[in-house]
């Protein structure tokens, strides 16, 4: 069986889905600390399912994640828990500091201790694959390349700060105690179970609600986007077959201004759920741009295609259009998470 860590929010329930369906011989322990971020709903799908064992609790728990890998004895852990939004991180650095390097600090001496336990070949077939971002490389010009692994570090705000130092601890685990560890440092996801924070379920709740479509800064702002099932597909590969020690760059070779993107997702509602009042585009509003914004991310995904044959399955029109049509079929879904909580963050972002 494997561990996964943060398995109950976006990209995390996303692959646990897809690993169940696509491995149903292999048992899956997910813990997560059910943040604002985590939904056991997320997960319905797999209610009554033996082969997912869902444990709340915090990855900085060290007693707890001992005695769950002495208890399952996995043969990977996939590490996706994780503080995730760059503005929350501006408001609010503490806590990001405390699950993303803390607790990839807690996982990985933990896995070390229990790693040391095992016998060959258990212990030569061990993985820790750690889940991280394009933004520790900081942000490129208009001319330059995209990001390819030997780019240097130089993240700008405080949450690729964070996973900056895990993807540190990672690697200074692997070359000091020979850990076993793999990392993936994917572009901007987007798809089903999108928490409406981040851009793309953003726009589609606002325009559904009638509401401004709050577009920062210039809008000119670019990101490179993967369909999410993607990036679960490129994890589940590199764990198969990805060179112990090794960084490999996840990317949908689909660069774009935000503003492009909004349009899209307008352009995509008129079509699907026509308003009464005109093109959803009306709602586009300009606002205050994020402090310390990073210009442009591109991703280099050669190196992941050609070692080991990965490359997306979904272009941007496939899988937006997708995307678009899974919000509109579970508005149910996307009704529950704003909760009073999400409503009080959206008046703390928003409210100038
Ligand atoms: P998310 O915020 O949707 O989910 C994070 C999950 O981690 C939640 O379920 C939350 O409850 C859990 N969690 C948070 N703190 C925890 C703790 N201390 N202990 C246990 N669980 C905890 O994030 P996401 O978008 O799914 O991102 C998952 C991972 O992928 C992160 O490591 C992120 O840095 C990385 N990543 C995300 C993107 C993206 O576009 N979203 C792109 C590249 C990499
Ligand atoms: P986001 O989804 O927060 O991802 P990240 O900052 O990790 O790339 O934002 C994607 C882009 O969209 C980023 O350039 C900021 C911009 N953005 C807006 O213009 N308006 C918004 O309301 C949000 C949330 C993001």
């Amino acid at each position: 069986m494997i561990l996964v860590t943060g398995g109950a929010g976006f990209i995390g329930s996303n692959f646990v889905l897809d690993w169940r369906a696509a491995h149903p011989g292999e048992a899956v322990v997910n813990l997560d600390a059910l943040t604002y971020a985590g939904n056991r709903e997320n997960l319905a799908a797999l209610d009554g399912d033996t082969g997912h064992v869902f444990v709340q609790g915090d990855i900085t728990d060290r007693a707890l994640v001992d005695r769950l890998l002495a208890e399952h004895r996995p043969r990977a852990i996939v590490h996706f828990a994780a503080e995730s939004h760059v503005d929350r991180s501006i408001h609010g650095p503490g806590a990001f500091m405390k699950t993303n390097i803390d607790g990839t600090f807690t996982l990985l001496e933990a896995a070390r201790g229990y790693w040391a336990t095992l016998g060959e070949p258990e212990k030569a077939a061990f993985r820790f694959l750690h889940v991280s971002t394009d933004e520790v490389y900081g942000s490129l010009g208009p001319q330059d390349p995209p990001f390819a692994e030997t780019n240097p570090y130089e993240p700008n705000s405080p949450y690729s700060a964070s996973k900056a130092a895990s993807d540190h601890l990672v690697r200074a685990w692997h070359h000091t105690y020979g850990l076993p560890v793999l990392t993936t440092n994917c572009s901007n996801n987007y798809g089903p179970f999108h928490f409406p924070e981040k851009l793309i379920p953003l726009m589609i709740v606002n325009a559904l609600a009638g509401k401004p479509l709050p577009v920062y800064g210039d809008g000119m702002q670019i990101r490179d986007w993967l369909y999410v099932k993607d990036h679960c597909s490129a994890i589940r590969r590199v764990l198969e077959g990805g060179r112990v020690g090794e960084t490999y760059n996840v990317g949908g070779w689909n660069e774009k201004p935000n503003i492009e993107i909004v349009q899209r997702i307008c352009a995509l509602l008129d079509e699907l759920r026509p308003s009464p009042e005109g093109s959803y585009t009306r709602l586009i509003t300009y606002v205050k741009d994020r402090p310390g914004h990073d210009r442009r991310y591109a991703i280099d995904a050669r190196k992941i295609e050609r070692e080991l044959g990965w490359r997306p399955a979904e272009t941007f029109e496939t899988g937006i259009r997708k995307t678009v049509q899974w919000y509109l079929d579970n508005a149910a879904w996307a009704q529950r998470v704003q909760s009073g909580a999400y409503r009080d963050w959206v008046q703390k972002q928003y409210a100038a």
